[in-house]
């Protein structure tokens, strides 16, 4: 169903009412924060409270709401898996408590471009960023504006400047902040690199300063506004030291997948990594083979070639129950030459969920988790079924021998399936050529077509043939020839 520019097919009702739930609990711990505040500083306030606290709860609901709408209209992966919406929600109801009682210590520190740091890090889209930090930034310059009003100019006398000069120096501050949430997205190119967030507020400090001595230029104050200008620099400092901290802690907790933390689950001295290279080092190289492949493939079709490495390192980690039944991790003995073709067929089909639960126990995200589960489809063990067909003059159920699994849900998924029996297949070939690669990919994806394999994953016909074209492409490089050394010779 579509209302207006909102597509509700691309998110489930459970997913909106989360959504929505969440604005409102973000909401209420926004107001609370600020009336915690009001109790700590003890300020007499104004006949104006009622005015103020109406004006502010109902400006917290709409700038929150301003959130969800735009999250609905263009940000339907963020709804649709809820949890990056929580996530970004709640950097923005902790950064602006952040500001709130940073402001106890100076009424006018404000962190610049504070939340756009801390989700450009969460998020796979720049704009996510300056929504999110426009929308904190008008919040925190609202309520430092009912502050004032509330407390009958209490916070004017503070900084000594009057009225005036507090409106210009908010006014510069909100300026900087908007401004550096929208520059700070585009500036920062590598978010695996922690350095470079200090550089991005190095740069950030510098541009507000020239911000502010232009608004000094152009201000007849200009002393009072000179006095607070070494608060740009702490608010900077703040901004690197609070976003390194706060980042880390809500990727884990919502368990996001990150650049940051793409680049550590492909490290190869992660557990479950090491576990698998001792335990099955034949399933462990078909994994990093599988990912160079994948990787490529997602690159080329505009999939994200991050996700899609980590995915297919962990694809096959079922394996580890029983490494030794998989022929890769096989020298000689095969243990499925003594048991019944349909217990061979019930162990080799068990690595689909076997490996699901294992990462979903070592805390990988669903995005990994579920292509470990799909990677097979519902296709047969043909192996097995021909094997069974081969035993029993009776009739043999072919669904007796498919994978339990799903069949691919992304194209991320869809692209493993192809590049997991893409390798297996063109590493049993012997000398492997351009011409007889191409034919066998065209039978491993077409057969996977005629199957409906891929019918939940939205690769496009054209997505398959850039697949097929990169894998003849690359599988030289994996698969290469060596010269025959004379033997006895090394
Ligand atoms: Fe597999
Ligand atoms: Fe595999």
């Amino acid at each position: 169903m579509k209302i207006g520019f909102i597509n509700l097919h691309k998110f489930t009702k459970s997913n909106l009412v989360k959504a929505t739930a969440a604005t409102v609990l973000c909401s209420l711990l926004m107001i609370l924060a600020c009336l915690i505040k009001y109790y700590i500083i003890g300020k007499p306030v104004s006949s104006g409270i009622w005015f103020c606290m109406l004006t502010l709860t109902i400006a917290t609901f709409v700038f929150m709401g301003g959130l969800l709408m735009y999250a609905m209209v263009s940000r339907n992966y963020i709804i649709a898996h809820t949890r990056y919406f929580v996530a970004f929600l709640s950097v923005v109801a902790i950064t602006f408590i952040a500001h709130l009682y940073l402001s106890i210590i100076s009424p006018l520190l404000i962190a610049p471009a504070l939340t756009a740091l801390v989700i450009i890090q969460l998020s796979r889209r720049k704009q996510d960023a300056f929504i999110f930090n426009l929308m904190e930034a008008m919040m925190v310059l609202l309520v430092l504006l009912l502050e004032a009003i509330m407390t009958d100019g209490e916070v004017y006398m503070l900084l000594g400047g009057g009225r005036n000069a507090y409106l210009w120096y908010l006014g510069a501050m909100s300026v900087i902040n908007v401004g550096a949430g929208a520059v700070v997205p585009v500036m920062l190119r590598d978010k695996a690199k922690r350095i470079n967030y200090l550089i991005v507020g190095g740069i950030v400090m510098v541009a507000s300063v020239a911000v502010y001595a232009l608004i000094i230029l152009v201000h007849a104050n200009k002393l009072f506004l000179l006095q607070y200008f070494w608060l740009l620099f702490v608010s900077s400092v703040i901004t690197v030291v609070l976003s390194l901290i706060i980042s880390p802690v809500m990727e884990s907790a919502f368990n996001l997948v990150t650049e940051s933390r793409l680049a550590e689950w492909t490290n190869s001295s992660q557990p479950l990594l090491r576990k698998l290279a001792l335990e099955a080092p034949g399933t462990y190289n078909h994994s990093l083979t599988v990912a160079n492949f994948a990787e490529m493939c997602a690159s080329a079709i505009g999939e994200d070639p991050y996700l899609a490495r980590a995915a297919a390192y962990y694809h096959d980690v079922g394996k580890l129950a029983n490494p030794s039944f998989f022929a890769e991790n096989q020298s000689g003995y095969n243990p499925h030459d003594e048991i019944l073709p349909e217990v061979s067929a019930e162990i080799i089909r068990n690595h689909t969920t076997d490996g699901y639960k294992l990462l979903k126990a070592y805390r990988l995200p669903e995005e990994i988790a579920r292509v470990a589960i799909e990677h097979q489809g519902t296709l047969p063990i043909t192996v097995f079924y021909e094997r069974a067909k081969q035993l029993t003059d009776s009739e043999v159920n072919v669904d007796d021998y498919r994978y339990h699994g799903e069949t691919p849900t992304t194209k991320i998924a869809g692209i493993i399936m192809i590049c997991d029996s893409s390798e297996a297949a063109i590493r049993a070939m012997d000398k492997p050529d351009g011409e007889r690669v191409d034919k066998l990919l065209r039978s491993i994806i077409n057969d996977r077509i005629t199957k409906g394999q891929f019918d939940k994953c939205k690769l496009s016909l054209h997505d398959l043939d850039i697949i097929r074209k990169t894998i003849i492409n690359a599988f030289g490089g994996v698969f290469h020839q060596r010269v025959k050394y004379p033997e006895g010779k090394v």
